[in-house]
């Protein structure tokens, strides 16, 4: 058993990084047998998803609709806020029920980042008997080892390391989409915000050698896939871990040079985004002019206790050069109210912010302490009611701006990539814009998988709704 140790994960540097390749198990031990993943988390734990699936179907297991009915059920956990934990237990119970009455050998895993906290997997080893493995994020390419020890020697598996794993190639992946694809490359993080887990469940910043992501994108284009997402929590930090010369700036221009139709990423840092990265974004036809841009707070005293390393001043000056260097850009934000220590004043100057900026949308979130970080150690000041009330006001600023930005878009032509049968009618297909706005299209079936012209009829608070044109 290895459990994970909070304090080791706050270390750096303790282990050189290797790169290595995913060792394919020839043993099909999953032939006849069913599973069923669910995922928590950010855009990464969704990919991991994908790679967990990849996995398992490599050695025989096959998808199921059908929890009661499963071999196998995972939980891909996410630990940033406490409810993405209640979510989990609350699930646990479910599946406690399930082995206790229709399906007593279902086989309940747990990995993600809720798998690296301290005092999840403890109280997972008291109280929650009928978890059979524990799979951390950082040894994600051995999960099939600890499926396949679990059924043979009937013994509960739990496998967690407290520092960085290998990066490790050619996992293999049954992703979501045929036409939009999720590209790691950065794992991990750095930046130490006061208030954020990531770091401690993910590890330290180690980016993938840029010929691995490179050839993953032609290979993607090759196999008829129209857009990737590079994904990272802090994609701007590309490239500093192992290269002198080369950022996110080059990789998004060597990905564009690819030809692949659209480029995204996710997440950007304000802090490691340069000007040389807009000029990129703003120049390339087929990088999307679409960004995620966390702003967290308005008040640069809270920025400070955040340990965002930048301050509302910093964050306009991008934020503006942005907006004039990339045509019909769309720019979209976290934040978080309620921190320890916000004043009223504090959350106003927050306002104030999302009035000057008017964002295309924002996330917001209430502050929620995590386990071992700085800030769960402040004094909390704000009262879960308050924590409420500016989220309420706050959001009424948000959508009022996400509600203008999508009106402005009536009577225009959109670029769509048509990805599915729209989910609100089924006879109509669903795709986003080049900016990404999600579009309901009136138009045939036949056009998903493709980029086509789309005139915007009608803004909606959270979609648009279009017509196909050609
Ligand atoms: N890497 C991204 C953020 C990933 S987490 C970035 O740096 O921007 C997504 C969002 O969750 C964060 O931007 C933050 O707004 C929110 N978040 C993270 N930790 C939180 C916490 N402890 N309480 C409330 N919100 C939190
Ligand atoms: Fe968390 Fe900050 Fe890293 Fe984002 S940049 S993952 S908020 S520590
Ligand atoms: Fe959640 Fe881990 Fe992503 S904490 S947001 S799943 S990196």
């Amino acid at each position: 058993m290895k459990k994970p140790d909070m304090k080791e994960a706050r270390k750096r540097q303790q282990k050189e990084i290797k790169y290595t390749k995913y060792k394919t198990k020839s043993n099909k031990f999953g032939n006849n047998k069913t599973y069923f993943v669910r995922t928590y988390g950010c855009q990464m734990n969704e990919h991991d998803s994908e790679k967990i699936c990849g996995m398992l179907e490599s050695v025989g297991f096959k998808k199921s609709e059908d929890i009661e009915k499963s071999d196998i059920v995972i939980l891909n956990t996410c630990a940033i806020r406490e409810n993405a934990h209640d979510k989990v237990f609350g699930f646990l119970g479910v599946l406690k029920h399930i082995k206790d009455t229709v399906n007593p050998n279902l086989i309940v895993g747990i990995c993600g980042c809720m798998s690296q906290e301290e005092v999840v997997v403890n109280e997972l080893i008291k109280k929650y008997k009928y978890v059979d493995f524990v799979c951390g994020t950082h040894n994600l390419d051995n999960l099939l080892t600890l499926i396949e020890q679990r059924i043979q020697t009937n013994n509960r598996q739990i496998e967690v390391l407290s520092y960085e794993g290998d990066v490790v190639e050619d996992i293999p992946v049954i992703r979501e989409s045929k036409y939009s694809a999720w590209v790691d490359i950065i794992y991990g993080c750095d930046k130490f915000c006061t208030y954020c887990i990531v770091p401690y469940t993910r590890g330290k910043q180690r980016s993938r050698k840029k010929e691995d992501i490179i050839e993953e994108v032609k290979q993607l284009k090759e196999s008829g896939f129209k857009e990737v997402t590079l994904l990272g929590q802090n994609v701007n930090a590309y490239g500093k871990d192992i290269y002198n010369d080369y950022n996110l700036a080059n990789l998004l221009s060597d990905v564009a040079d690819t030809g692949i139709k659209r480029v995204r990423f996710v997440t950007s840092h304000p802090w490691d985004f340069t000007e040389e990265m807009v000029d990129v974004i703003a120049k390339r036809e087929n990088i999307m002019p679409y960004i995620h841009l966390p702003l967290q707070s308005g008040s640069n005293k809270v920025l400070k206790l955040m340990n965002r390393r930048y301050t509302k001043e910093d964050y306009l000056k991008l934020y503006n050069s942005i907006r004039k260097k990339v045509n019909n850009s769309s720019i979209t934000t976290d934040i978080i109210v309620g921190f320890p220590g916000e004043t009223e004043k504090d959350f106003n100057e927050t306002l104030e912010i999302v009035e000057k900026c008017k964002f295309d949308g924002a996330f917001t979130f209430a502050f929620s302490p995590r386990e071992n970080t700085p800030a769960s150690l402040m004094k909390e000041t704000v009262s879960e009611e308050e924590k409420m009330d500016r989220l309420h006001k706050l959001n009424e600023i948000v959508n009022k701006y996400s509600n203008i930005a999508n009106k402005k878009l009536e009577g225009t032509i959109q670029k769509c990539l048509v990805t599915d049968v729209s989910e609100k009618d089924d006879n109509k297909v669903c795709g986003y814009t080049e900016n990404m706005k999600l579009v309901n299209i009136k138009g045939p079936k036949s056009l998903i998988g493709k980029i086509v012209e789309v005139k915007i009829v009608e803004a909606k608070s959270f979609s648009l709704d279009g017509e196909y044109v050609k």
